[in-house]
């Protein structure tokens, strides 16, 4: 058989062995390899004559570019059959997208109160939320039967036990533990027996402030707060504080903010007072000092304590407060 015949033969058998069942692999090394076909109609030009050489290189360079270009493209197309196949991965794919979670807006808003107080040198505090009496009402000056116990519904879990009603347990729990200087905040979930409502959950969160030391004033507990306020909505706001009562602190004030949304100038959010309420605070009361056994004449201290889902409602603008608790994708995708 002459060398073009050859070619031909090889053509007609490579298209052959395409059409039916192949190993890719034994394919390649069977035409194109070293000792493969092609390689051996390249050795038989040496027993050419002169004139036939060039002709026969041509076509031989042709028929291997022709079965290069072939199997290149069954390459392709073998690795997409192979998709089918378990064990292939098409890298090229995007991947399936993972939705992300998102920090809690309560927890956002917290993250950012305690970074506040952190950079004033309080650190962070935790009390329980189950607790007795004593902790929750006794220590802090509020004596069964004291009409102060009506401004909390109270959760009781059997006699003596409650679901604290506030943080300023934490006071108490922390006074008991260390020694004055103290300068804590103490964050945490509190529960109260209230209608629900928009308003008003059964449970909510705050943040307790406490700083005791000597000859700590009122002026102290100004200036921390209203540097926590600016700090919180901006240079701008203004705050003011009114007098109030409670009964772990004396004397007891509350602070407003300037309206966040109008500025002050009065608007529905703010009732057209052009003031928000935002926490309550004070004094430490003498009593809440005897009872955990720090000397009144010694010591002297302020408090604070502050609704986290006030400060959330007023920052993102959210009307319900249930709308925290419920877990609703829709909502928490928004912050
Ligand atoms: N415990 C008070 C409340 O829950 C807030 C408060 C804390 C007021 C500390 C004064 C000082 O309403």
């Amino acid at each position: 058989m002459s060398l073009f015949q050859s070619i031909e033969q090889i053509k007609e058998q490579f298209s052959k062995e395409i059409s039916g069942e192949f190993d890719f692999e034994q394919l390649k090394v069977k035409y194109l390899g070293r000792k493969g076909l092609v390689a051996g109609l390249f050795q038989q030009m040496g027993g050419l004559t002169s004139d036939e050489r060039p002709k026969a290189g041509k076509l031989l360079n042709e028929l291997k570019l022709e079965l290069t270009s072939e199997i290149e493209k069954l390459a392709v197309d073998s690795s997409v059959t192979d998709e089918s196949t378990a064990d292939s991965f098409d890298y090229t794919m995007p991947g399936d997208p993972q939705p992300v979670g998102a920090i809690h807006p309560l927890t956002q808003v917290l993250e950012e109160i305690k970074s506040i107080f952190n950079r004033l040198g309080f650190s962070v505090a935790y009390g329980p939320e189950v607790d007795t009496d004593f902790y929750n009402f006794e220590a802090l000056n509020i004596p069964k039967h004291h009409p102060a116990r009506d401004m909390q519904d109270t959760f009781y879990v059997k006699k003596d036990v409650v679901l604290r009603t506030h943080t300023s347990n934490s006071q108490i729990h922390n006074m008991l533990k260390h020694d004055p200087p103290v300068k804590i905040i103490a964050p945490g979930r509190v529960y109260r027996n209230e209608d629900i409502s928009v308003r008003s959950y059964c449970l909510f969160h705050q943040i307790e402030g406490l700083y005791v030391d000597k000859n700590v004033t009122m002026g102290d507990l100004k200036g921390v707060l209203d540097y926590f306020a600016k700090e919180l909505y901006g240079k701008d706001v203004k705050t003011r504080f009114r007098p109030s009562y409670f009964p772990f602190t004396e004397p007891s004030a509350e602070m407003d903010v300037s309206c966040i949304f109008c500025k002050g100038k009065g608007c529905n959010i703010c009732k057209y007072a052009g003031w928000l309420e935002i926490l309550g605070c004070g004094m430490v009361d003498p009593e809440v000092f005897k009872s955990v056994g720090y000397d009144p004449e010694k010591w002297t201290g302020y408090a604070f304590g502050l609704g986290i889902e006030r400060i959330a409602m007023l920052k993102y603008g959210v009307e319900d407060i249930r709308l925290f608790y419920e877990g609703d994708i829709r909502f928490l995708r928004q912050f």
